[in-house]
């Protein structure tokens, strides 16, 4: 029997990353699941499923550490950034704006649910490696700093500028050729990535940007991927960012601004072992700090870009069992009600998660291996290759643990499947943050042709 040891192991209230679990998991007296203080079975009973949940301590508690760990270690102004592609809506936007983070956007959808989720222009950036002409002109009307990726973004800014006949801050993106250990397509600071300047053209930017009238070169930005525990990426990142801050200064540019991505993981599984977010802000800011002493540099404003480590652990999503399909001596398909358009990550990127049933959490007389599959027409819509869990029918319910980042965000309609209803749970309170869509929500977008009509 495996015990599900991760409900049991105690949890890091500073550092969420460092759990599975939300940091208000609690099993009740009844033996059942229960989580910022709600219990998940009435959640069910009142919402159904699938259903995603996020707590909102883990949140807070989360952008608190980012927050907290660079007014400790960053001698200079900081700010935390919320990268919000990990989970984008009015209320995430609000909760990190409520906490003093700023926000990262890639399209003006993300730009106009941080604006009407109350994140301050001056504290949103605009990221994107093909940014429309549309959303360059939304930002920069609504004051939003955008981060230059490539020529063709540098060239229609400079042209806004002239229009606009007065100066316009920028940050660009480059890739600092850092190798780092996660899924290749999650890597993004290696030299072959469709994101930002490679560094050996960074002379020639500086050039054309100091050979513009209005461009006002403020910041440089670096991201070398997601889901890494390592710390060294990291601290080589400052140091070779500061230098290109030196590098600049020779083309007359005064770059005051360094953000250095997101990327630092979560724990999805037992076997993860991620550094605490305490530890990660340290080594960053130190290897900026270090840098900038060494070349009498002043400290720049240091902000960082979490997504994953700010909102993965406090989500979890919980799905209803319905049939079971055993192939004797290869394996017994167990299907749920959701699956990879909810949760692309596993079909996408191979992701393992932990998970456990709510109503017998420690897996007690558990003796039966699972292959958990989604509905979806798709035979790689697997969400477990194989758990243990104890003895389910159908009926039951499962809780997948760390769903918060890059599910909801990355879900789709896949066989015209609506996306689940997501929660907020705070101290016994459960409210909807979105809501559950039907089919008919589905059919919204679709129109027949007239002539279509006529022949009916
Ligand atoms: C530019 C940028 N910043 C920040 C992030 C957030 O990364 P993570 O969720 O790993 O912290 C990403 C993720 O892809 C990114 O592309």
């Amino acid at each position: 029997m495996e015990e599900k040891s991760f409900l049991k192991q105690k949890i890091d209230k500073e550092s969420p990353n460092r759990n599975i679990v939300p940091v208000t998991t609690s099993i009740e007296v009844d033996g059942k699941l229960s989580v910022g203080g709600c219990s998940i079975e009435e959640l069910v009973n009142k919402y159904d499923t699938p259903l995603y949940i996020l707590d909102e301590i883990t949140l807070r508690k989360s952008c608190k550490a980012y927050k907290n760990a660079l007014e400790k270690y960053y001698p200079g102004k900081s700010l935390p950034i919320y990268a919000s592609k990990a989970n984008s809506s009015i209320f995430m936007s609000n909760l990190v704006s409520s906490e003093g983070l700023g926000l990262d956007a890639v399209s003006e959808g993300e730009l106009l649910t941080a604006l009407k989720g109350g994140v301050p222009n001056e504290k949103i950036v605009f990221h994107g490696n093909n940014k429309s002409d549309k959303e360059i002109e939304f930002a920069v009307r609504n004051n939003i700093k955008i981060i230059v990726d490539n020529d063709y973004d540098l060239k229609r800014l400079e042209k806004i500028s002239n229009l606009l006949n007065h100066d316009l801050e920028i940050m660009i993106r480059f890739t600092p050729g850092i190798e780092c250990h996660t899924h290749e397509y999650i890597r993004t600071g290696s030299f072959d990535s469709k994101f930002g300047f490679g560094i050996e053209y960074l002379n020639t930017l500086f050039a054309k940007i100091s050979g513009t009238k209005y461009l006002k070169l403020k910041g440089l930005h670096a991201h070398i991927g997601s889901q890494i525990f390592e710390l060294e990426p990291h601290k080589d990142l400052g140091e070779i960012m500061v230098k290109v801050i030196l590098a600049a200064k020779k083309f007359g540019h005064n770059i005051d601004e360094l953000n250095v991505g997101g990327g630092l993981g979560i724990k999805y599984t037992e076997s993860d072992d991620p550094p605490s977010i305490d530890e990660w802000v340290k080594t960053i800011s130190s290897s900026v700090v270090e840098a900038c002493k060494k070349n009498n540099l002043e400290f720049p404003t240091l902000m960082c870009e979490p997504g994953r480590s700010i909102v993965s652990t406090a989500g979890i999503t919980i799905y209803k069992i319905g049939a079971f399909k055993e192939i004797p001596g290869i394996r017994t398909y167990l299907s749920v009600d959701g699956g990879m358009s909810d949760n692309p990550r596993p079909i996408t990127y191979q992701s393992n998660y932990s998970a456990c049933l709510v109503n017998n959490p420690f897996n007690i007389d558990s003796k039966n291996k699972y292959t958990v599959a989604g509905k979806h027409c798709e035979s790689g819509d697997v969400l477990f290759k194989e758990i243990e869990l104890a003895d389910c029918k159908t009926g039951d319910l499962i809780c997948v643990f760390g769903t918060g980042a890059y599910n909801i965000s990355m879900s789709s309609n896949y066989n015209r499947i609506p996306r689940p209803a997501a929660l907020l749970v705070h101290e016994g309170e459960a409210e909807i943050i979105q809501k559950r869509e039907s089919p008919f929500d589905l059919l919204k977008y679709d129109v027949l042709p007239d002539r279509f009509i006529k022949r009916n």
